[in-house]
């Protein structure tokens, strides 16, 4: 395909290649009508470059979505390191990758995502200024895990009120599948709410370490907890979760967890709907580490934060609300809550240029 038709709509991809440290990066951009493009940084060991920029052009239109949809003045990007964060990270590596950031100029604000962590950041920041995710010493808002649970439980309120009447959850059934960062934040969450817990990991360590703290869950055989009756199945392992089969067992009223791409396709989404089983789309409900890191860009402040991520209730129930208006799953709907909002102040202020960067180290 020609290059230009696979950036599909993308604003700017830089490929970044620094043979003395091994990097090589992609930083895909794909929007910053809103503002600045942030989006975490991916270290994978990619089969070859163009899976690389398949995953990175992805993730980068969905940030894009993600935050428009949560409200937050930002566009999407993302970034992949293409390699085994086990045997290639190194301090030149993620050195030489901030360099890199910086050429941007603020156009992309990096982040963690799957294979980097809040002391990677911590060295990328010692080259480029255009860094969040980074530890609390350092100023950065440390584990994002902790708002995203608290988000997705907002969302999972929302959709209870829409689908059963009443935000309460107080002995509701709830089923968590995938305890970890999130999941097991989401666990205890959800007991002080007064849930009926059940939970299932492929990790019989991960499934402990929630035991030990809340010993009234249940537990479920890994890749069975989809059969168990209940009122809201909550996907917060990997993606695509809900495909063909699993949705043929799902005996839930509601989905609603952390989980990326949980729809394998989108007319999972269409059959959800069909069965009468209210989806809470996985962008609009996890938004919660997006909101914390994002933060971090004018100094983070952990009630402010937190009191941002609360608001996910509200638009969880507006994409819900739409979708029943327009007669669309709640998929299609936050796809078009986030692209009328790109539309309508991206004609303002397209093609972000940071005249004034902001100020990371206060
Ligand atoms: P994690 O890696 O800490 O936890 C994932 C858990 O899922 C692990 O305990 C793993 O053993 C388990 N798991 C994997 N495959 C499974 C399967 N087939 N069945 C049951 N359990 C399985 O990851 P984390 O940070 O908790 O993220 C969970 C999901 O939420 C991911 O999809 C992630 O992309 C998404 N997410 C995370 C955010 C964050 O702030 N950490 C923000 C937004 C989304």
């Amino acid at each position: 395909m020609p290059v230009f038709e696979q950036l599909s709509g993308h604003e700017q991809v830089v490929f970044c290649s620094d043979p003395g440290s091994g990097l090589r990066a992609i930083i895909a951009i794909y929007s910053t009508a809103l503002g600045p493009a942030l989006g975490g940084t991916r270290f994978y060991p990619y089969p070859d470059s163009d899976a690389a920029l398949t995953d990175v052009l992805g993730l980068s239109r969905a940030m894009a979505y993600k935050s428009a949809c949560a409200g937050l003045d930002l566009g999407g990007g993302k970034a992949v390191i293409i390699g085994d964060p086990h045997v290639d990270k190194t301090e030149a590596l993620l050195r030489a990758y901030g360099r890199f950031v910086a050429t941007l100029g603020g156009r992309y604000i990096t982040a963690c995502d799957v294979g980097t962590y809040v002391e990677d950041m911590d060295i990328v920041a010692r080259e480029c200024r255009w860094v969040t995710g980074r530890s609390p010493a350092d100023g950065g808002a440390g584990d994002s895990a902790v708002l995203t649970a608290y988000g997705v439980l907002q969302g999972m309120r929302a959709a209870v009120a829409v689908a059963l009447g009443s935000p309460d959850l107080t002995g509701r059934r709830v089923s968590v599948d995938g305890v970890g960062k999130v999941g097991s934040h989401l666990v205890e969450l959800l007991r002080a709410e007064g849930a009926q817990i059940t939970i299932s990991d492929i990790d019989a360590v991960a499934v402990d370490r929630v035991r030990a703290a809340v010993p009234e869950v249940a537990v479920a055989d890994p890749g069975s907890l989809v059969d168990v009756p209940t009122d809201v199945y909550s996907p917060c392992a990997l993606g695509g979760a809900l495909d063909e089969d699993t949705l043929a067992r799902l005996d839930a009223r509601v989905v609603c967890g952390a989980a990326n791409n949980q729809l394998a396709h989108p007319g999972i989404g269409k059959a959800l709907d069909a069965r009468g089983v209210l989806y809470a789309p996985d962008y609009v409900v996890n938004a919660g580490g997006l909101i914390a890191v994002a933060d971090e860009v004018h100094g983070y402040d952990e009630a402010r934060a937190t009191a941002r991520t609360g608001r996910i209730y509200r638009t969880t129930t507006d994409v819900l609300r739409l979708a029943a208006a327009e007669g669309i799953p709640p998929a299609e709907a936050a796809d078009a809550v986030a692209e009328r909002r790109i539309a309508a102040v991206g004609r303002l202020r397209s093609l972000w240029v940071s005249a004034a960067p902001p100020a990371l180290y206060g």
